[in-house]
């Protein structure tokens, strides 16, 4: 198992954002988070990058990464790209693009996915050289997905890809998040995009009030009565 969580805890203060979360990523899978705003999605991925401390277990390829600072869980294969992208706006594509490979010092695997960047958002290398904080929210956020890239991981964690983003743009997002699973990396995806989400992942865990509720196959959840009630506005 690529990712193992089991009994995770976070609290903020007296405030339980997380209570006894278990959950799993396999080599190579496309998990999704469903849930709604306030659920705990965010502070789920932040507890895996070791962004906010939490207790539980938290092993990754064998290892806990409890105790690690952010910086180690990057250099052990897990790059975040997190909620409200968090570029610097004021510096172009490509050096934001490149800060995502600041640990790393194999310039030519540095470059060999930096054209690989490319190819997934080509709209990238044209604008290579722009200012981030001209580009539209949809590039934005190609950015900001290019830049987790850059750090090579083994997985990959998405914060809400496609809010706030225009429908074709988001549907070529998701496009592209399919292809970063399909050469190799698995994902842990969190997303209110419910429709979306049980299109593209493999597996579904439900985080509702910081507890995970259901979990399942896309397809056993798409088929699920209260998923098609509460998530998909159907049934
Ligand atoms: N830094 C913080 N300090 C205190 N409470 C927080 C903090 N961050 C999040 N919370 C609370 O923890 C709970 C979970 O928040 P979280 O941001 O993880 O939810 P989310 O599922 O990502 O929501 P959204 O879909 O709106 O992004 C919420 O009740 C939120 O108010
Ligand atoms: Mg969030």
């Amino acid at each position: 198992m690529l990712l193992e969580i089991d009994k995770l805890c976070v609290s903020y203060g007296k405030a339980v954002a997380l209570e006894d979360v278990s959950l799993r990523v396999a080599e190579g899978e496309f998990v999704a988070v469903l849930g709604p705003n306030g659920a705990g999605k965010s502070t789920l991925l932040k507890a895996i990058s070791r962004a906010q401390p939490s207790t539980g277990r938290l092993d990754f390829k064998g290892d806990s990464l409890q105790g690690l600072a952010a910086h180690q869980v990057v250099g052990r294969g897990i790059c975040h790209c997190p909620e409200g992208r968090r570029l610097f706006p004021e510096l172009t594509v490509l050096k934001n693009l490149m800060l995502g490979a600041y640990l790393r010092h194999d310039a030519s695997g540095i470059a060999g996915d930096l054209t690989a960047v490319y190819s997934l958002f080509p709209i990238l290398e044209e604008r290579s050289s722009q200012i981030v904080s001209t580009l539209s929210g949809g590039q934005q956020q190609m950015v900001a997905i290019g830049r987790a890239l850059m750090g090579k991981p083994s997985l990959l964690l998405l914060d809400e890809p496609s809010v706030g983003i225009a429908h074709r743009l988001k549907m070529e997002i998701f496009d592209a998040i399919k292809q970063i699973q399909q050469r190799g990396t698995a994902i842990l995806m969190a997303e209110q995009d419910a429709q979306s989400a049980l299109r593209i992942a493999d597996r579904v865990y439900v985080l509702e009030h910081g507890k995970i509720g259901r979990e399942g196959s896309s397809a056993e959840l798409r088929s699920d009565d209260y998923i098609r009630q509460a998530y998909l506005g159907v049934g």
